[in-house]
């Protein structure tokens, strides 16, 4: 308990940020053929003629299916409380309804075990966006019965690692899944079902409290989702991009948080959709709580009035004078603290401690290199929205951990290898892995917070 007025959000003494670095299996494994992998939405994807921006399939990329042990001792060097990664679904349970694959398992086990080995906390994804093709073939996210195989595979991730993985995020980026996946097709399965992707985000969300009540029942440790969330920005005060504003965040912010945090979808009436496939006992189950609220964060949104042939009510636009990224993302740090404040408007008590599961940048980098790249625009990206973080947390927000994304130069789904957002260079042919100046600014910045950390306790 604090002596705190209700609603305040005066400081209280957090303890220090924990720092992490992610990844992911599709972007990272390769090896899409080894070990009796089975086939996953993203296969079909890279292999659509023209779907990936540079024809590449994820291979061999930083082949860390057999790399590992490097991901490992560089993320041990860069002094990180915790790895994040995500397990391939179709590693795992290669065939829907067969027996789990035990030499993926025992795979992952080391990983884990080296991982703990050498001080750093597991903290496993277990679904970023490869879902089976099988489960497409039957309507994917579409279909309620997608979050029951889901949870199916996590028992059995949870009976091989539960023991020693403490620290779990269910379903990364429901929103783009249902956005770019099923809306509008910019990524797998490529559906470009405009609304009618919405039952997707029901479904996945169902996923999430399946998952958590999988983990909750064995014990294994604290569990949360992952949302990707954005400041929306209106174009104008104009009553058209006011409404067109409230429009984008009902769909990039609430539709996704709403449900997990106060037990109800945002009403959704204004979009003229039919009523999504809730069924008794659904919100119940999505809303229990938490350990804590993963959120990533690239961007704001400047978001407009829709030309009136348009098929959805709001149009993206871009940010007048502000610096991009490689990808044309706006740099924003004040859009992080303004999504985080809004996070605790919105939630208030409800809101578990944050996680940033995300946060980093893409520039221009060359294909090869035989020296450091010094990315100091990376490095400018990353101290500015960890200056955001650190004045939300002096705003009284409980924000517990911040990561980078990624550890790793990886394969950026329909963008191929063409987005660099490493804290390593990763040469796609070769696999080599060279640290960029980014790397050990980071790893000075953990060591510098940490040393500070402890002057204080001691006094
Ligand atoms: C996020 C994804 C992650 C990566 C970054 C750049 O939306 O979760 O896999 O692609 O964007």
């Amino acid at each position: 308990m604090t002596d705190d007025p209700p609603g305040s959000r005066r400081p209280r003494r957090l303890a220090p940020l924990r720092w992490s670095v992610a990844t992911a299996a599709f972007q990272i494994e390769g090896a899409r053929h080894a070990d009796g992998r089975g086939r996953s939405i993203w296969d079909d994807f890279v292999e659509m003629p023209g779907a990936v921006l540079d024809g590449s399939t994820a291979e061999p990329g930083p082949d860390s299916w057999h790399r590992w042990r490097e991901d490992i001792a560089l993320a041990v060097e860069l002094g990180v409380d915790r790895y994040r990664f995500s397990l391939s679904w179709v590693r795992v349970r290669p065939e829907h309804g067969r027996p789990a694959n035990r030499a993926a398992l025992d795979r992952y086990s080391r990983m884990v075990d080296a991982l703990l080995d050498a001080g750093v906390a597991p903290f496993v994804t277990l679904y970023h966006w490869d879902l089976p093709s099988v489960l497409e073939e039957h309507g994917g996210w579409l279909d309620r019965r997608t979050p029951f195989a889901f949870a199916e595979y996590v028992q059995t991730v949870v009976d091989a690692l539960g023991d020693r993985v403490a620290d779990w995020y269910t379903i990364n980026e429901p929103v783009s899944t249902t956005l770019q996946g099923y809306a509008i097709g910019e990524l797998a399965p490529a559906r470009t079902l405009l609304f009618g992707a919405l039952p997707t985000a029901h479904h996945q969300l169902l996923a999430h409290g399946l998952a958590q009540q999988v983990i909750r029942s064995a014990g294994s440790g604290r569990v949360g989702i992952v949302n990707n969330h954005t400041a929306v920005r209106p174009a104008s005060a104009r009553d058209e991009d006011l409404a067109a504003a409230e429009v984008y965040d009902l769909l990039h912010n609430r539709l996704f948080a709403d449900p997990v945090l106060r037990g109800e979808y945002p009403d959704l009436s204004m979009l003229g959709v039919p009523d999504l496939p809730v069924e008794d006992g659904d919100l119940a189950l999505i809303s229990r709580p938490s350990d804590f609220y993963g959120v990533n964060y690239y961007n704001p949104t400047r978001v407009g009035a829709a030309a009136p042939d348009s098929p959805i009510p709001f149009e993206i636009l871009p940010i007048e004078g502000a610096p991009t990224t490689g990808f044309g993302w706006p740099i924003d740090p004040q859009g992080l603290r303004a999504v985080l404040g809004q996070l605790a408007d919105r939630y208030g008590d409800a809101l578990p401690p944050i996680v940033i599961g995300e946060n980093g940048a893409s520039f221009p980098e060359p294909d090869h290199s035989s020296h450091t790249i010094h990315d100091a625009e990376r490095i400018d990206y990353l101290a500015r929205h960890l200056d955001a973080v650190e004045a939300a947390r002096n705003d009284g927000l409980d924000i517990a951990e911040f990561t980078v994304w990624s550890l790793l130069d990886n394969f950026e789904w329909a963008d191929g290898f063409t987005q660099r957002f490493g804290l390593v260079h990763v040469d796609h042919n070769t696999s080599l892995r060279t640290p960029k100046a980014s790397y050990s600014w980071f790893r000075d910045r953990i060591a510098a917070s940490r040393a500070q950390h402890e002057a204080g306790a001691g006094a």
